[in-house]
């Protein structure tokens, strides 16, 4: 194994234990607020991780913006955003089921240009902050939220 196997193993490991231990909870990008409030009350997050959800989530860009709305909630003023999202496409392959077939997810068709307004629109976030890594048909990017 090199360095960066090592590394990534490391990673996933650590990542692996923060999920066993903190759970998985359920979420509806719908409502206002995402997470049970009686469990979670008003708590806010220093990092929301955001991958193709609201792009599955939601069939109009409309639904898209108050859905958008409502997960940066969750972020503590000086927190930060990792969304990705899948672009100009309107399906997403995320593997393959237990019985072998792909896992074929229907998405909304959104451009880079709808996300980053999407985003900007919110007046909440430094844009000058935004991290972009642009694949072929998705888009990684870090963006963060402005202080108090
Ligand atoms: C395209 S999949 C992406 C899954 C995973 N992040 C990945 O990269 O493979 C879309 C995900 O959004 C979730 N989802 C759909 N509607 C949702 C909603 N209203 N609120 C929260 N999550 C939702 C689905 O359960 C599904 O896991």
């Amino acid at each position: 194994m090199n360095n960066k196997e090592v590394i990534v193993n490391q990673v996933e490991e650590k990542t692996r234990n923060v999920v066993l231990n903190g759970g998985i909870v359920h979420a509806n990008v719908h409502h206002h607020e995402v997470l049970d409030k009686n469990v979670f009350r008003d708590q806010k997050f220093d990092i929301l991780v955001s991958i193709f959800c609201l792009e599955g989530a939601c069939s109009t860009y409309d639904e898209y913006v108050k859905a958008f709305n409502n997960i940066i909630l969750l972020i503590r003023p000086g927190g930060c955003l990792i969304l990705g999202s899948v672009i100009e496409d309107t399906t997403y392959n995320s593997g393959i089921t237990k019985i072998g077939n792909p896992k074929i997810f229907s998405v909304l068709y959104l451009s880079e240009k709808q996300i980053f307004n999407c985003i900007e629109a919110t007046g909440l976030f430094d844009m000058s902050t935004i991290r972009k890594y642009s694949l072929e048909s998705v888009m990684f990017l870090m963006v963060v939220k402005k202080g108090l």
